[in-house]
């Protein structure tokens, strides 16, 4: 049985002059978002929490878990919950996994290996962006027993792709994402309101002129050709992050991917896109005998995650509240905020009597009563 709760906030440490809040007031993900919003800077909040345009997708990543009640079943018989699932393969203790977002440096120092030691001590699988503050090697010399997968820009020049992709099977990571979802940045309006301003960048991150020039390498021109190389090439498994069709997904498992990711990219790209839940079903039928369907983009309630299971996904990626954990309390923070989902994941398989996280009954999944649409 997997260990949920520790300590950890107990060794807060104040960062950044602010000063600490109490246990008391950081018992959900939310709290954590809040705490990190009075820490960061201006810029970096527009950066880690802000979407596309009107932010429509933004907004409906929460509302498309809220649109699904539960209807929980009882007397099931189990006395505690199992939240081991497989993936690719592999069993791991829980569902979780760390989605990757460029320059972990923006919410804290610490950055992408603070997050690394975060997944390591609670079993969590780290997937860590091409746009990291730190490479696929440094990560894993600094936290070397963190499971992790490494996503991939491909870049206009495939000498620096290959390379990446001979650096992540060189230190031992286990899948190799291809983010599908962005040939160029979206619309990222929030954004740009700032630099209008000319708001300073924080102390020590990148600037906007080295964001810029990462996007004028990375290729728009990506076919479904590509990753069937990649995966007849590579030694890794290779999932597809950033698909919302049925239609990608049978082009995905039909070029040899072992997965996809279900995600529009935590809302960031193409604003009024489809949102993981409603995206899932579809999905599922379509290819989840074949390969592994995994969903992000507003899990943050061990209810998201349940229903995220019953809908057939195996597994769920966090993307911003693993920034926001990092920007409260570094490693102890991310930390923190995983075991907190973790901890409602397990309150609520056993509440809708659906114990194992491996087999969620799709039947405890209603349309809700209060939904608007
Ligand atoms: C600040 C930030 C940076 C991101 N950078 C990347 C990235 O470099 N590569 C990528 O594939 N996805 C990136 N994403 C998308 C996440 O991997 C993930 O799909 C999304 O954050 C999930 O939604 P959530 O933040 O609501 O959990 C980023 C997201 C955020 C918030």
């Amino acid at each position: 049985v997997f260990v949920v709760r520790t300590d950890s906030r107990r060794n807060f440490r104040s960062f950044a002059g602010v000063s600490s809040p109490t246990d008391a007031e950081l018992v959900s993900l939310a709290d954590y978002e809040r705490e990190a919003g009075r820490r960061l800077d201006e810029r970096a909040r527009a950066w880690i929490d802000g979407g596309a345009a009107d932010e429509r997708t933004l907004a409906d990543n929460l509302a498309a878990w809220e649109r699904i009640a539960l209807a929980p079943r009882v007397f099931s018989g189990a006395t505690e919950p199992d939240t081991e699932v497989v993936v690719l393969g592999r069993p791991r203790p829980h569902p979780l996994i760390i989605a990757p977002t460029a320059f972990a440096s923006l919410a804290h120092p610490d950055a992408e290996p603070a997050i690394a030691r975060a997944a390591e001590a609670t079993g969590t699988p780290m997937c860590l962006s091409t746009l990291a503050s730190v490479s696929p090697s440094a990560l894993a010399a600094a936290v070397p027993g963190v499971p992790r997968w490494f996503q991939l820009y491909v870049f206009r020049d495939r000498a620096i792709t290959e390379a990446l992709i001979a650096e992540a099977e060189a230190h031992r990571y286990e899948a190799l994402v291809v983010t599908a979802d962005r040939p160029v940045l979206g619309a990222r309006d929030r954004e740009s309101r700032l630099r209008v301003r000319g708001a300073a960048p924080p102390p020590g991150t990148v600037t906007t002129a080295e964001v810029t020039h990462t996007d004028s390498r990375i290729d728009p021109g990506v076919r479904w050709s590509d990753i069937a190389a990649f995966a007849a090439d590579s030694t890794l498994p290779v999932i597809v992050k950033g698909v919302l069709t049925a239609a990608d997904a049978r082009l995905a498992a039909e070029h040899g991917a072992a997965g996809v990711i279900v995600s529009n990219h935590g809302g960031r790209q193409l604003d009024t896109a489809l949102s993981g839940p409603d995206a899932l079903p579809a999905i599922v039928d379509a290819v989840g005998d074949r390969i592994d369907v995994l969903v992000d983009g507003g899990v943050r309630r061990g209810t998201d995650v349940l229903k995220a299971l019953a809908l057939g996904a195996r597994a769920v990626l966090i993307g911003r509240p693993a920034l926001w954990g990092l920007a409260v309390d570094g490693a102890a923070g991310v930390r923190d905020v995983i075991e907190l989902l973790l901890a409602e994941t397990r309150i609520a398989l056993m509440l809708a009597g659906a114990a194992r996280a491996a087999a969620v009954d799709p039947a405890i999944l209603v349309h809700s009563p209060w939904s608007r649409r």
